[in-house]
């Protein structure tokens, strides 16, 4: 049987028995508090508290869906043999309708009389501290079938409701076919306070879930959900030198991304936005590490979204916008991509706070990271990384209250920004390399090559200079390692106080669109005899040249005729 056919079934077996079919909730929730849907109730929740009325707006106490979830939490599991981030479940709710005896004789009757499954064994909940054991359950499974075996498991595992916030919850009761856990059967039966206080509910529902992969796994008696027809005409579509696990996490992505970007979510840097934004880089980075050419990808996406387009209609409706976004994201991280992933490789030991700068000046995201650092990034951790991730969010937060509540930035010399010192240390380093930058540039391009502008910021520093064409690998490459050696050739840099006349004499560069006072900064970087810069600048700028640390073009391109633009990080 198909998955398809599997869909339809499960709706019409709970339509024919006075069940609402009620369509899949967008993954973005109406829920403002949730960042993407992660369960079939979560559209009903308002059901079981009484703020609504089912009978009035379905017609019914009861129904039956297919919900589109995603769970941000397996994420770093994807690629074994049961873990995903975007799946489809199955599940048949009652407000107030059926309770206990109905819900299991439903699931016995759909899986063992309809779909031919033999169950290896149940679990009800065994009670704990104040919460009594769920004996009705168990009663009923025994009438019921009296050979099937009842395993009586604790909180952890049959008992189902929010942690360390309110909403219904209650105990549960899960099917296990081929040693898999197939369905969770929740009986909404108390109230969960935020003190973790629990109070009898008015009217006690059932909430359950099947995951469909997996049923669709158990059907066709396959050995993991990667080997269902929902997975495996993806995995054959990709390169065979992909290793098995790594097509996995491809196919998961991709169908998470389509569904993602059909339900209105954009590739940004924060909340859901920034999941997505994982998973299209995860996905480009396989693509660079094996050459996989971009139609590829996109042939993919289009069998997602037609395979998968039969049921969920909107992916067929938003298949452009599909196809557009994964492209410009594209665009986007190709031109960090390759070199994010050359800076890696040359780190010997990556520790929280390194990765967070490789995701901050590249864009590689944490799982990026982690994989390809192996051993070298043993001690890297998820949480370290999203303290750093903290952190940051924090210093910004800090940094724009401080800019809007009137006490301006730390530093704003015009070309230079910080909000903070942490911030002014890095500002200066790139201040200092954006001297090196230019003396560089005219040493490979020549000196026709004069400073049209410049802007530098705590990720990096943008450089704009006259030059009439586009410049050519070669010379960039040319161009980062002569900065480069300069920062290893640890150049002493020294400050002098001259007559502006004096300083021009000296030949000390300056920008001719700037207006300069009678008396002047003059910031050399190198020896008398062997000067490598000599600038007018008001500085700040480091002692040393090996201050700056790695020095790395990201980008060269043009902002007008004869203008280009280079913008650069350091490490
Ligand atoms: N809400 C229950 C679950 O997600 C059915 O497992």
């Amino acid at each position: 049987m198909s998955s398809n056919e599997l869909r339809k079934k499960f709706l019409e077996f709970f339509k024919k028995r006075e069940h609402a079919i009620v369509p899949s909730s967008s993954l973005m929730p109406d829920d403002p508090s949730v960042l993407l849907t992660t369960a079939g109730m979560q559209q009903f929740k308002k059901y079981y508290t009484g703020e609504a009325d089912a009978l009035q707006d379905f017609k019914s106490k009861n129904t039956a869906s297919v919900q589109k979830c995603f769970r941000t939490s397996d994420i770093d599991e994807v690629g074994d043999d049961t873990h995903l981030t975007f799946f489809e479940m199955l599940g048949n709710f009652s407000f107030g309708g059926y309770f206990k005896e109905e819900s299991i004789r439903f699931a016995h009757d759909f899986l063992v009389n309809n779909l031919n499954l033999k169950i290896d064994y149940v679990s009800v909940f065994k009670g704990t501290k104040g919460v009594p054991a769920d004996t009705e359950s168990e009663k009923i499974w025994k009438k019921v079938d009296p050979s099937i075996e009842v395993r009586k498991f604790g909180r952890e595992d049959n008992f189902w409701g929010p942690t360390g916030s309110e909403g219904p919850c209650g105990p549960t009761t899960e099917i296990y076919i081929n040693g898999t856990e197939i369905w969770n059967i929740v009986f909404n039966q108390y109230y969960s306070h935020p003190d973790g206080k629990l109070d009898p509910l008015k009217t006690p529902g059932v909430d359950t879930g099947m995951g469909l992969e997996r049923l669709s796994m158990v059907t066709r008696n396959v050995k993991n959900i990667f080997e269902t027809d929902l997975f495996r005409p993806l995995l054959n579509a990709l390169p065979e030198e992909i290793s098995e696990r790594n097509r996995r996490i491809i196919a998961d992505h991709l169908r998470g991304i389509a569904f993602l970007l059909a339900d209105g979510f954009r590739p940004s840097n924060k909340e859901a936005g920034y999941v997505l934004r994982r998973l299209i880089r995860r996905v480009l980075v396989y693509g660079e590490r094996y050459n996989i050419p971009p139609h590829v990808f996109e042939a993919l996406l289009h069998d997602v979204v037609h395979e998968y387009g039969k049921f969920y209609k909107e992916l067929m409706s938003t298949s452009d916008v599909i196809h557009t976004e994964f492209a410009l994201e594209r665009e986007k991280f190709s031109r960090t991509l390759a070199r994010g992933l050359k800076e890696l490789s040359k780190e010997s030991k990556i520790d929280s706070e390194k990765a967070f700068r490789l995701y901050e000046t590249f864009g590689l995201p944490y799982e990026i990271i982690k994989e390809f650092a192996g051993e070298r990034g043993r001690i890297l951790t998820r949480d370290g990384f999203d303290e750093e991730f903290r952190k940051h969010q924090e210093r910004s937060r800090a940094g724009l209250e401080k800019k809007f509540g009137g006490h301006g930035l730390l530093l704003d010399t015009g070309e230079l920004k910080a909000k903070d010192e942490a911030e002014l240390k890095k500002v200066t380093r790139l201040h200092t390399a954006t001297h090196l930058l230019q003396a560089a540039l005219r040493k490979v391009l020549g000196e026709e090559v004069k400073q049209m502008g410049s802007d530098i910021t705590a990720e990096r520093t943008r450089f704009d200079f006259s030059f009439p064409r586009k410049l050519t690998p070669d010379e960039i490459e040319k161009i980062e390692q002569l900065v480069n050696e300069a920062i290893s050739k640890q150049l002493k840099i020294s400050m002098e106080e001259m007559k502006f006349e004096d300083a021009q004499k000296s030949g000390a560069l300056h920008f001719f669109k700037q207006k300069y006072p009678p008396r002047v900064k003059v910031y050399t970087m190198g020896s008398k005899e062997e000067e490598f810069s000599k600038e007018i600048c008001g500085g700040p700028h480091v002692l040393n040249t090996d201050e700056v640390g790695k020095f790395v073009i990201l980008k060269e391109e043009a902002v007008a005729g004869g203008v280009r633009r280079i913008r650069a990080a350091v490490l």
